[in-house]
C-alpha cells in the first residue's frame, strides 16, 4: 500500500503562505508517496488549485453533520464535494476539546460524510493521563465502537483512522514505534471485527510529533499506513521529507 502523509494545517497560514509553501513543494515532490492536505477551510479552492498542479489531494479539518441550511459558521461536507475536495478530518482531539465534540456526534459526521463520497479521517487517541492509568485501550476503542457505530461496510471503504495520542501532539514527545504499533494492532482487529471485508484495508494513521527524523521508522510498523501531521508539515522542506522527497 502507498504510504500516506496528511498535512493538518490547523489555523495557520494565510492565503500567501500557501502559495508559497506550494512553489517549494511542487519542485521536488515525485508521488512516490500520497500527499493531502487540509488548510483552513477558506483556503480549500486554493489548495485544490495548487494542489492539482503536483497531485496533492485537499480536504478540510472539519464539517457539519447536515448538508445545508440554518447552521451558522459550518462547512457543508456536500459543498466540500462540489469543490473537489477530496476528504474530511473528524474528531481532531483539538476539535473534542476545545469544541466539545463527542464520539456520538462524530458519529453523525461521519456517516454524511462518507455519504457524499469525502474519504473520512476519523480521528482517535487518549490523554496523558489515560495512558497512565492503562486505558489507552478502552478509550481508544470505545472512540471506535461510538464514532464509527451503525456504519454499513460499504461506506467503509472510503475510512481512513488515525490514531493521535492527545499527549504526543505538538509536545515533541513522540509515541515510540512500538507503542504507535500496539495501538494500531488494536484498532486493526476492532475494525476487522466491525468490517470483516474491508477491515484489513483501511489505512491507519499515526499522528502526534511526527518528524523527518522519526517518520521511517514510524512508517516502517506493520500496522501504520501513513502520518497526519501538524507542526512539521507547515514548512514544504519538512513536509517533502516526510513524502521520502529530500
Ligand atoms: P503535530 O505533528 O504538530 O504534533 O500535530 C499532530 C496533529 O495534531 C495532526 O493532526
Amino acid at each position: 500500500m502507498t504510504k500516506l502523509l496528511v498535512a493538518n494545517w490547523k489555523m495557520n497560514k494565510n492565503a500567501k503562505e500557501c502559495f508559497d509553501f506550494f512553489e517549494e513543494f511542487k519542485l521536488k515532490f515525485s508521488g512516490k508517496r500520497s500527499a493531502w492536505i487540509a488548510p483552513q477551510a477558506i483556503h480549500l479552492n486554493l489548495v485544490i488549485n495548487e494542489g492539482k498542479k503536483c497531485n496533492v489531494m485537499a480536504g478540510v479539518q472539519n464539517c457539519s453533520e447536515f448538508l445545508s441550511g440554518a447552521y451558522t459558521g459550518e462547512i457543508s461536507p456536500r459543498n466540500v464535494k462540489e469543490l473537489n475536495g477530496h476528504f474530511v478530518i473528524l474528531g481532531h482531539s483539538e476539535r473534542r476539546q476545545y469544541f466539545q465534540e463527542t464520539s456520538k456526534h462524530l458519529n453523525a459526521k461521519v456517516k454524511t460524510a462518507l455519504k457524499e463520497d469525502l474519504k473520512v479521517i476519523y480521528c482517535v487517541g487518549e490523554t496523558l493521563p489515560e495512558r497512565e492509568s492503562n486505558q489507552t485501550l478502552s478509550i481508544v476503542g470505545d472512540q471506535i465502537q461510538q464514532g464509527l457505530n451503525d456504519m454499513s461496510e460499504a461506506t467503509a471503504d472510503n475510512l481512513i483512522v488515525a490514531y493521535e495520542p492527545v499527549w504526543a501532539i505538538g509536545t515533541g514527545k513522540t509515541a515510540t514505534p512500538a507503542q504507535a504499533q500496539e495501538v494500531h494492532a488494536f484498532i486493526r482487529a476492532e475494525l476487522k471485527k466491525k468490517f470483516p471485508a474491508f477491515g484489513e484495508k483501511i489505512q491507519l494513521l499515526y499522528g502526534g510529533s511526527v518528524k523527518p527524523d522519526n517518520v521511517e521508522e514510524l512508517l516502517g510498523q506493520k500496522d501504520i499506513d501513513g502520518g497526519l501531521v501538524g507542526g512539521a508539515s507547515l514548512k514544504a522542506s519538512d513536509f517533502l521529507a516526510l513524502c521520502g522527497d529530500k
